[in-house]
């Protein structure tokens, strides 16, 4: 009941907005300070509370004296386990849209400290400095258990998770004999590869602004990649019905999947508001934004064994992460090396341990951000022992099969990425030996790795409303992370109904709007941008309609695939003075405005027969100062294969910005425990160290020419994670080719490549 056949199903070909680097749309709001943010819309009366955190990593609470914050002057009540409301209890209820299996976290549910910096308390009070000051006066004591967060230590007490929530695909099991091919290999490469904890440290922290009304409702301004994720958790957690809740997020400032569950600050200013009847808002420190899920510690193993012709015989990858005690959070770490290169003899392994930190959670291209790069690095490892090119041994293991499922991908110029990217980067003129490229006491070195990600596709709900004054609104409730959701959906809704861009207003970041899944793993413009022109094209269809029964037959009885929609006008293609204007075909028909809804068809048969991604390749270059060790990164090119780019100037932002993620991967970022406490110690920017804009050169953006019928009616594949995954590999290989060191633990700080070039 969707588009009708008549009505051509791909999007039309260039002409229109798609493929435009048009400017956001919202960013005059951004840079005038117009756009509100969780924490910055304004609120009469508005209560402020302050989060106070464990100090230890697990135990119980054994007292908890509030006498001192309650008696400052403007403190109004501080809540704690013990005052709490009594709420749900089964976990399911906890349990949003995107929780893995287990019992989600519960703050200020009972004594209980599941790990370091857990909220036990919150000061609520007239203003941010008094609770904040309040906070400091809270005296907790604790009876500590034995914990443990140290991956490394326990790395073998671990297990293999079974079926997962959500799109985790198990590893698929073991092809050929992997062990006896890497001992029969010509040329074998066997290494460990780790990389640190990292958190997420969007510009804007967690926030929550709870609205009570008098009668019992609630609007909530939440930082959230889901308006009705957090709209269901609050329903579930508070016993509320939905008509009860609005959740607004129409501006977020950075999430990256820290959006992507409902974090404690919500259940906290949400119950402050309704245990008060006022309200609350809850504003995370920077510090505390170390108290939630981050990505994972990994430990992996790569083999590969290969022919002297650079043909790999054996691929074996096994990693090991961390998750909670309470949780069984996993994520797709290994499989991509099997999907990646051809190979007869693999073996994909992929374990858990649990240890008493909190869940962790999805950041940017979650697991394949922390896989890639150990089989991308393992690659060029490969690659200098057989003294291959690195970009040709990836050629000669190349596939156009998917190796794990012998499914064909839908589409995949990899290919044209590798050429285009050394091209603009000039990869011929590398000199192969390490140490062979040099600028006074600066080492030079050129460094690729490949990158993949998927392209996957969910159920949105879209509305549009054209009015007589030729403005059309579309609405979702999805979000606009930072991404350019307003922008990219508009331009798709103004292509098919060939009207300016300016006249299209796209609205989300409303839980109220249709029905849309969380802003997340790179599938909204699929998911999203396929509903916005699902429901274009039956307000196309309808216009169309009702031109063709119109007094006088502007458009001369052509037929659907006959006309144009452009400039706010049907226009007959081959005869482009036979036209009539949208809203002259509204007035025919008496309509003041046409208004359609519709839901996002998938194309689930063709996508099911596929494997859908996209690929990307990465060319660094880094300069180590050879007394030093230090790094700069000073080139970046990367080239990407994701379908048709609805905006390149939107989606080349989105790959800018993951390559300076991927410097921070490759180079700084580094939560630092100290396990005696089973505490993070470096929680705040001073000291956890991500890129400043010193630390960025000259980044190229290419989006090679991708054509897929297959992953959906826009061809189109999402560009948000693609971008950091092949980045801390290009980079650490450059590393290896400048100094002939080879360190395969992330961040790579100066203090490893010094050490191992003492060796
Ligand atoms: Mo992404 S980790 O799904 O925001």
């Amino acid at each position: 009941m969707i588009a009708k056949p008549r009505i051509p199903d791909l999007l039309p070909e260039p002409g229109g907005p798609v493929g435009r680097p048009v400017p956001r749309v919202d960013g005059r709001l951004k840079v005038t300070g117009a756009a509100r943010y969780a924490a910055e819309h304004p609120v009469p009366g508005l209560l402020h509370g302050y989060v106070v955190s464990a100090a230890i990593a697990r135990g119980r609470i054994t007292g908890i004296d509030t006498a001192a914050a309650l008696a400052v002057p403007g403190v109004i009540e501080v809540f704690t386990h013990r005052n709490r409301p009594d709420l749900a209890r089964f976990d399911r209820t906890w349990q949003d849209g995107d929780a893995p299996r287990g019992s989600p976290f519960r703050p200020l549910c009972d004594d209980e400290v599941q790990f370091s910096l857990q909220p036990v308390a919150l000061v609520v009070a007239d203003s941010p400095e008094t609770a904040r000051y309040a906070a400091r006066l809270v005296e907790v004591t604790y009876e500590a258990r034995e914990h443990r967060t140290d991956l490394h230590a326990h790395r073998h007490d671990s297990f293999t998770p079974g079926k997962a929530k959500g799109g985790f695909e198990p590893p698929p099991p073991p092809r050929g004999d992997p062990d006896r091919a890497l001992a029969l290999a010509d040329v074998r490469i066997d290494a460990r590869y780790t990389q640190a904890t990292e958190h997420h440290n969007p510009m804007e922290m967690h926030a929550t602004t709870a609205v009570y009304h008098d009668d019992g409702t609630l609007t909530v301004y939440d930082k959230t990649q889901g308006a009705q994720n957090t709209r269901s958790y609050i329903c579930k957690v508070f016993g509320l019905p939905a008509s009860a809740v609005r959740v607004l997020n129409p501006f977020v400032g950075g999430a990256f999947g820290s959006g992507l569950r409902p974090q404690h600050q919500l259940f906290l200013a949400v119950m402050a508001a309704t245990q008060l009847r006022r309200p609350v808002r809850v504003e995370l420190s920077r510090p505390q934004m170390f108290s939630f899920g981050h990505r994972p510690e990994t430990i992996q193993r790569v083999a590969l064994g290969a022919r002297r012709d650079g043909r790999l015989t054996a691929l074996i990858h096994e990693a090991v992460q961390e998750s909670s005690r309470h949780e069984t959070y996993v994520e797709i770490v290994v499989n991509w090396s099997g999907q990646q290169y051809r190979c007869d003899n693999v073996r994909l392994d992929y374990r858990l341990v649990r240890l008493d930190r909190a869940t962790p959670l999805d950041q940017r291209a979650p697991g394949a951000a922390t896989g890639v790069p150990a089989i991308e690095m393992a690659m060029d490892e490969l690659a200098f022992a057989l003294d291959v090119d690195p970009v040709d041994l990836r050629l000669r293991n190349y596939t156009d099969t998917d190796p794990n499922t012998g499914k064909p991908f839908s589409s995949k110029e990899l290919r044209a990425c590798f050429a285009q990217g050394a091209e603009r980067f000039g990869w011929a003129r590398r000199r192969p030996r390490p140490r062979s490229m040099r600028d006074g006491r600066e080492l030079i070195g050129w460094g690729v790795a490949a990158g993949v990600w998927d392209a996957m596709q969910g159920r949105a709900t879209a509305r549009a409303v054209l009015g007589l004054d030729g403005r059309l609104t579309v609405s979702s409730a999805t979000a606009d992370i930072g991404t350019g959701t307003y922008t990219v959906m508009s331009q798709i809704a103004a292509e098919v109904l060939g009207l300016p861009v300016e006249a299209v207003t796209f609205r989300l970041g409303d839980s109220d709007l249709p029905t849309a899944p969380i802003e997340g793993g790179s599938w909204t413009v699929s998911t999203v941008g396929s509903a916005v022109k699902a429901v274009c094209d039956r307000v196309r269809a309808r216009l169309f309609d009702l031109a063709s029964a119109m007094d006088g037959a502007p458009l001369g009885g052509a037929g659907a695939r006959d006309v144009t929609f452009a400039g706010g006008h049907i226009v007959v293609t081959a005869d482009p003075v036979r036209r009539v204007s949208l809203t002259d075909v509204m007035r025919s028909g008496g309509l003041p405005a046409i208004e359609e809804e519709a839901m996002s068809l998938p194309y689930m048969v063709a996508r099911s027969r596929h494997t859908l991604g996209t690929h990307s390749a990465v060319f660094a270059e880094v300069r180590v100062d050879e007394d030093l060790g230090t790094v700069r990164v000073t080139r970046v090119v990367s080239a990407i294969a994701a379908g048709r780019i609805i905006n390149p100037r939107t989606a080349a932002s989105q790959i800018s910005g993951a390559v300076v993620w991927g410097i921070g991967m490759a180079l700084e970022e580094e939560t630092i425990f100290d396990h005696t406490l089973g505490r993070c110690m470096n929680h705040d920017l001073a000291e956890y160290h991500v890129p400043v804009n010193a630390d960025v050169p000259e980044i190229d953006v290419i989006f090679v020419d991708e054509r897929d019928t297959v992953v959906n009616p826009l061809g189109a594949k999402g560009v948000g994670e693609i971008g950091i995954v092949g980045v801390p590999a290009a980079i650490a290989n450059a590393i290896f080719h400048a100094t002939g060191v080879r360190v395969r633990d992330l961040p790579i700080t100066l203090d490893k490549i010094l050490m191992r070039q003492e060796e």
